[in-house]
């Protein structure tokens, strides 16, 4: 890092795998000076991997890095990159998030860290030792509507949380021509939906209710094989004509009963999240309802920008209001001037970018981190043993997280 004649710190950075995550890093990067001048931060891209040539490519003439590698180390060996964002698949995520620990490098990871708890648990014990900064694709908690629920929550206004109610509905591979990308290999992905898209619910849930302590679980595939798709090429949206099948080895449902921590926010409360892979309708609704003694509140990333709350109990005409976001509401003002100009999902990876870039340079500590990734990794793979052994799994708290936490106020 060096500080540059206008005061501004420039930061090298560093990006692992160029797909559809490490895209979006790098114009979270880049956009990063625009939505927040007043950071001082230029983040500089320095130098990219990844094993695939056209990616390579794509990394200088059109992201703009000034190198491109095809081994990863060689990211993490050079001594112009600061911080590295890991946008790998999951099997990777262990190997590169230990290495770019070791090699004293702040990381952004995406999520799933790693094919499970034991992975995840791996990166979290190299990160602390290395006393490196992380921080979490988990983009869903940046919302500003999220943001207001949660505070809602927090200051009781919906009375005391009694359950919640959370879907990860896609579509991305509803048609049976749907790609078999690394995601439908065990060696490669870990589980299916659960890692894939519950991991993001679940951190939801622990970001604006708390940790969930209790876990039952089932899951499903409904298509047992799928036409391949090489590595490096296409993305898990692509359809296939006549490709070569090969099989699914993971679920493309899950659901979950989770009972909610006595110490959470929602003490005890109680509730139902599901993940589909496979649904024909929702393209991307992404949801949580939380139900509390005096009201509920109704978010879905399908509109991002609006969150339901309920008028309180008691009221003569009961219904909901749908609160639009605005620049008073989280970070939103960053974007947009004023509410019902439509903030999107890149921005979130902005918010993403500026939360890391900020905890790296010491400047606050809200940022997602290795132990919020690792709690919502014991959740996910307590349901894969829950399924597998039809059995209810117990979840350790995990310190360190950003779960909320404190006990709500009397509403
Ligand atoms: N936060 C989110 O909302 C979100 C959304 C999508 C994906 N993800 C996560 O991001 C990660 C990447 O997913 P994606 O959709 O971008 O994948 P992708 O398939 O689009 O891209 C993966 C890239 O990794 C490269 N690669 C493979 N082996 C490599 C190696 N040894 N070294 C360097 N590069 C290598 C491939 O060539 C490819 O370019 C996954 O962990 C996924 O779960 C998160």
């Amino acid at each position: 890092m060096r500080t540059l004649a206008n005061g501004t710190t420039e930061v090298g950075v560093g990006l692992i795998s160029v797909g559809w995550m490490g895209q979006l890093h790098s114009r979270a990067y880049r956009n990063l000076a625009y939505a927040y001048p007043d950071l001082g931060v230029r983040p500089r891209l320095v130098h990219a991997a990844d094993t695939s040539e056209d990616r390579r490519r794509e990394a200088v003439d059109v992201l703009g890095y000034e190198r491109a590698s095809a081994d990863y180390r060689a990211v993490l060996e050079d001594p112009e990159v600061d911080v590295v964002s890991i946008c790998a698949p999951n099997f990777l995520h262990a190997e590169m998030g230990i290495a770019a620990a070791k090699a004293g490098k702040h990381f952004w990871i995406e999520k799933p860290v790693g094919r499970g708890e034991t992975e995840t648990a791996a990166v979290a014990e190299a990160a602390d030792a290395a006393g490196v900064v992380t921080s979490i694709g988990f983009n869903y908690r940046h919302a500003p509507a999220v943001e207001h629920l949660r505070e809602l929550i927090a200051a009781g206004t919906l009375g005391r949380i009694t359950n919640v109610r959370g879907h990860m509905f896609a579509d991305y591979s509803a048609d049976p021509r749907g790609a078999r990308s690394w995601r439908f290999v065990r060696e490669l992905a870990g589980s299916g939906v659960l890692g894939d898209l519950m991991g993001h619910l679940v951190d939801l849930v622990h970001y604006t209710l708390g940790p969930v302590a209790e876990v039952s679980a089932l899951t499903s595939t409904v298509y047992a094989e799928r036409p391949e798709l090489p590595m490096g090429t296409g993305t898990h949206f692509a359809l296939i004509e006549g490709g070569q099948m090969e099989p699914v080895e993971n679920e493309d449902y899950a659901g979950m009963l989770v009972r909610l921590s006595g110490d959470a926010v929602a003490a005890d409360a109680v509730g139902t999240l599901e993940a589909s892979r496979v649904a024909v309708g929702p393209r991307a609704s992404y949801g949580i309802a939380v139900y509390g003694t005096n009201g509920s509140a109704i978010w879905d990333f399908e509109q991002l920008n609006f969150l339901r709350v309920s008028t309180p109990l008691g009221t003569e005409d009961p219904g909901y209001t749908t609160v639009m976001a605005h620049p008073g509401m989280g970070e939103f003002g960053r974007f947009q001037p004023g509410a019902g100009t439509s903030m999107g999902y890149d921005d979130l990876k902005v918010i993403e970018a500026k939360k890391f870039l900020s905890a790296v340079l010491g400047r606050s500590s809200d940022a997602s981190n290795i132990h919020d990734a690792l709690s919502a990794a014991r959740v996910v793979s307590a349901a894969e043993r829950s399924a597998a052994e039809r059995s209810w799994e117990r979840i350790p708290a995990e310190p360190g997280t950003t779960a909320a936490l404190t006990a709500p106020q009397e509403a």
